[in-house]
């Protein structure tokens, strides 16, 4: 899997040399390569902005320099279409499945832009070269895309094959099945007049998992009730159907339906 992205503060990825990300791109798992927009400038201030049509605030980020960076990547690509990502408050919402989607992809190309946005014919444009996916990280502002990049590609590059140690781990953590993960503990077993949960000391693994299932609904319902609204329940067991029916679920052609009145 190839990476690129595309900033004028090219210093702020520099995160992505350490930890699981780092040692992927040192085994050759993933390649990343981060370009400062504003050497693909022609200008002797190497300008990258100017004053927005229509008047307001701010500055608005030039087309031409961002046309020759991504007319450049694409043509260096390993494959005809690759998928470029703008992050923008105004994108669909990255989530644990779009992770997934794009981890299936060959080549990544990330344009960050800052002050008020790019040019929105370079989006228009670059259709013609990429699948072009503005995705915002949450319904908040940042400064800039690179915070939204780093958290992009270390939510993306991890479920590469061969990235994440135990790929066991990627299957019982939040999100991966609609819910929340549930809590963990470690020794110990008794801290500061706080004991473990008797069961996850008993070795009775039947009973573990059932306990661990329980929480993950306890949790999701306090914290997340919108993610139980969509999930597909129809496969519960029984016992999770109680669960759910004590946190105040009936289940419904297949969903968690909220009871009322009683
Ligand atoms: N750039 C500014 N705000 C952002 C957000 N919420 N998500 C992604 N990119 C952004």
């Amino acid at each position: 899997m190839r990476f690129d992205v595309v900033s004028i503060f090219p210093e702020y990825l520099a995160p992505l040399e350490l930890s699981l990300i780092g040692k992927a791109r040192a085994d050759g798992l993933l390649e990343l390569a981060v370009h400062d927009l504003r050497s693909y400038t022609q200008d002797r201030h190497r300008t990258v902005d100017d004053t927005p049509y229509g008047g307001g605030a701010g500055m608005v980020m030039k087309p031409e320099p961002w046309a020759q960076a991504l007319e450049d990547i694409a043509a260096a690509s390993p494959v005809k279409r690759p998928v470029l990502i703008v992050p923008s408050p105004a994108g669909e919402v990255f989530t644990q499945k779009l992770a997934y989607e794009l981890a299936e992809e060959d080549h990544l190309v990330f344009a960050c832009g800052r002050y008020e946005g790019i040019d929105e014919r370079v989006l228009e444009w670059a259709a013609e070269h990429y699948t072009v996916r503005p995705v915002s990280l949450g319904d908040y502002v940042l400064n800039g895309g690179e915070v939204a990049v780093l958290a992009m590609v270390e939510a993306i590059g991890r479920l590469i094959p061969g990235v994440v140690g135990n790929p066991e781990s990627l299957v019982e953590e939040s999100h991966s099945d609609g819910l929340l993960e549930y809590p963990v503990y470690t020794k110990p077993s008794n801290w500061r007049d706080r004991a473990v949960p008797e069961v996850l000391l008993s070795g009775n693994h039947g009973k573990i998992a059932k306990f661990r299932r329980e929480h993950q609904l306890r949790r999701t319902a306090a914290r997340r009730p919108d993610l139980l609204d969509t999930l597909d329940v129809s496969n519960f067991s029984k016992t999770e159907r109680n669960v759910l029916w004590e946190l105040g679920y009936a289940v419904e052609q297949g969903r968690a339906v909220r009871r009322t009145g009683e």
